[in-house]
């Protein structure tokens, strides 16, 4: 039995400025991720590490031009600089954490992503391990290249380990019913499938983000929930949420299989 969490990119880094980890919300997290009663498999976003250039350089399109070659490696090392730093914080915290990487394993096609071999995976879980992976560009049959955000790497591995949670984690309480900073937007604390989807709907492409935002994550924990599996969303940037998330408490948004309608 695992859990999966996804730390966000807008969490791990300040998003609108350089790539630069927000240290104490890393080790933090990394250390409410090591009280996990069950193990965790950790995906992380890329957050400033990769968004404003990934965008910059239309990346998600694929190789679209003489330059996008080098533009991807340079985002790749990037984001891998990045994924050291969690590594780092979770050893850290006493976890012996791997990093599967997605450009080495994923080949998408038009943007989806195809077949995963995860065995690897759950062997590094059986013998101790903590995998980690994240958000990456990837080879891709039709693009050349893509984006593959670590919310669409959240299905893949919800699909193969059937977990029994999945953390969003978040800089913000949970899932609103309107966008922040909206009169009527109110926490969603465990909303019917259909409330989800509206809140998809008002997220779709108001955020500098180069793999769909909130709504791409929305959409992911919507798949998930079809399927059986809960879903939570907490907000990262406050102290015990991750963990309380993690033991089984409510603590911001959760999306169950039984309210499906
Ligand atoms: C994006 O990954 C990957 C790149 C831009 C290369 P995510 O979509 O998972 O990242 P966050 O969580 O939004 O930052």
């Amino acid at each position: 039995v695992v859990q999966l969490i996804k730390l966000g990119g807008s969490v791990l880094t300040d998003k609108d400025g350089p790539a630069s980890v927000r240290n104490d919300v890393l080790d933090r997290l990394a250390r409410e991720i090591a009280t996990s009663p069950e193990p965790v498999v950790v995906v992380h976003g890329a957050g400033s590490f990769g968004h404003p250039l990934a965008r910059q350089a239309k990346l998600a399109a694929g190789l679209v031009g003489p330059k996008s070659a080098q533009a991807a490696a340079t985002v790749h090392a990037s984001v891998r600089r990045l994924n050291l730093q969690v590594l780092d914080a979770l050893r850290r915290a006493g976890l012996s954490p791997v990093t599967f990487s997605p450009l080495g394993s994923f080949l998408c096609s038009d943007g989806l992503p195809g077949h995963w071999n995860l065995i690897p995976l759950h062997r590094g879980i059986e013998l101790g391990l903590t995998p980690v992976t994240h958000g990456d560009l990837v080879l891709d049959t039709a693009r050349g290249l893509t984006v593959l955000s670590g919310d669409q790497i959240m299905i893949e591995m919800a699909r193969f380990f059937s977990p029994t949670r999945v953390v969003f984690v978040i800089d913000q309480d949970g899932v609103l019913s309107a966008p922040p900073g909206h009169a009527e937007a109110e926490l969603l604390v465990e909303p019917t499938l259909l409330e989800v989807e509206r809140a998809q709907a008002f997220s779709d492409g108001t955020e500098n983000d180069a793999t769909g935002g909130m709504a791409n994550k929305l959409a992911a924990a919507r798949a998930m929930v079809k399927r059986g599996v809960e879903v939570d969303f907490v907000n990262g940037l406050i102290a015990g949420r991750v963990s309380e998330a993690l033991s089984g408490a409510t603590t911001g948004t959760r999306l169950t299989p039984e309210a499906r309608t």
